[in-house]
């Protein structure tokens, strides 16, 4: 199957793309390599240009004819939370922009199955287990605009006959091959990493919550799993029941923030021991995907554990 993997070049994409190449899928990458780095994908198609610049639609449209493509994954995105908040104007246009540019471009060329990246985010400050019906109240605008994504999407399979499926992605970590590792510092496995490399104390953000160890509970899904939900819900979509659907993907089971400090303490020697800071402001204690709904409808469920993911991230180490 031929697949446009928009944002392919990224983390999450990358692994996507080794795993459609490995089961023989043609992935074509369109990235602006903003955030993207094209060793990861050495040897495939990729298409530099910025998804929300107005002509997009119609280079979309172009591509995807002269490619004969049956299916896109939509990951490409601006995805830095706190940045949002400070540019709440370019983070709507930029993810709004591409998102609308994918859609038109697949209306004109006639390609109808799209999977969307959402993320948890759209849950804002929930607390405890989430499940797909549960409130969506973001709290920026980073998971603002991915719930009104959501809601495009839902709203444009409805009208034009699309089979579009968004995935509610929880805290992805690890890496399936160390060349594909995430290389930015924004999320908890690489922060305590860099911490521990640059000979810094890693730091927990409040050790009071109404947790098991005090400190805050999420839930760590190995993006070599993620990367296979893709691939499960690409093999569902073309008998897709309803024109969108919404899952959770994560593994139902919640690791600490000190499960991961001190998880990562143990794999590399002269780790510090973590600085107790406090609490941060909209930190819910502890937020578990609910991941019944994708595992009864398309039998998937991550096979990988919190070890897997901490071995995996430090054995990337450069
Ligand atoms: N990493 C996570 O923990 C996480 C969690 C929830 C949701 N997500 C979502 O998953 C998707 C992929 O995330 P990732 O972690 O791989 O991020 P990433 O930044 O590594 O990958 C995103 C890619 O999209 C490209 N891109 C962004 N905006 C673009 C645009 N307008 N035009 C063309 N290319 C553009 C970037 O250059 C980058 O290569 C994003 O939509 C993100 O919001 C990620």
């Amino acid at each position: 199957m031929r697949v446009l993997v928009t944002g392919g070049s990224g983390y999450i994409g990358a692994h996507i793309c080794r795993l459609l190449v490995e089961r023989g899928d043609e992935p074509i990458i369109v990235d602006d390599l903003a955030n993207g780095v094209p060793e990861r994908v050495a040897g495939l198609p990729l298409h530099e240009f910025d998804l929300s610049d107005p002509n997009a639609a119609g280079r979309l449209e172009r591509l995807m004819t002269d490619e004969a493509v049956e299916s896109v994954i939509h990951l490409a995105a601006r995805k830095r939370a706190p940045e949002s908040v400070q540019r709440p104007l370019w983070y709507h246009q930029q993810n709004q922009g591409a998102l609308t540019s994918v859609i038109e471009g697949m209306l004109a060329a006639g390609v109808q199955n799209l999977v969307f990246s959402s993320s948890a985010a759209v849950y804002g400050d929930a607390a405890g287990t989430v499940n797909e019906t549960s409130p969506t109240v973001p709290v920026n605008p980073y998971g603002e605009t991915k719930l009104a994504g959501e809601w495009l999407a839902a709203a444009a399979a409805l009208a034009h006959g699309l089979r579009v499926t968004s995935l509610r992605y929880f805290n992805v970590a690890g890496t399936g091959w160390p060349e594909l590792a995430d290389t930015a510092v924004l999320n908890l496995v690489p922060m305590v990493l860099d911490a521990i490399e640059h000979g810094r104390a890693p730091q927990i953000y409040g050790d009071d919550y109404a947790t098991p160890d005090g400190t805050c509970v999420r839930d760590y899904v190995h993006v070599h799993a993620l990367a296979d939900a893709h691939l499960a819900v690409l093999d569902a979509l073309p008998e897709q029941p309803l024109p969108h659907r919404v899952y959770n993907v994560g593994t139902g089971v919640g690791a600490s923030v000190r499960d991961v400090v001190e998880g990562l303490r143990r794999r590399v020697p002269d780790a510090l021991p973590p600085v107790t800071l406090p609490r941060r402001p909209g930190d819910p204690a502890a937020v578990v995907a609910d991941v019944s709904s994708i595992a009864a409808d398309l039998g998937w469920h991550a096979r990988h554990t919190l070890d897997d993911i901490l071995d995996s991230a430090v054995a990337a180490r450069p």
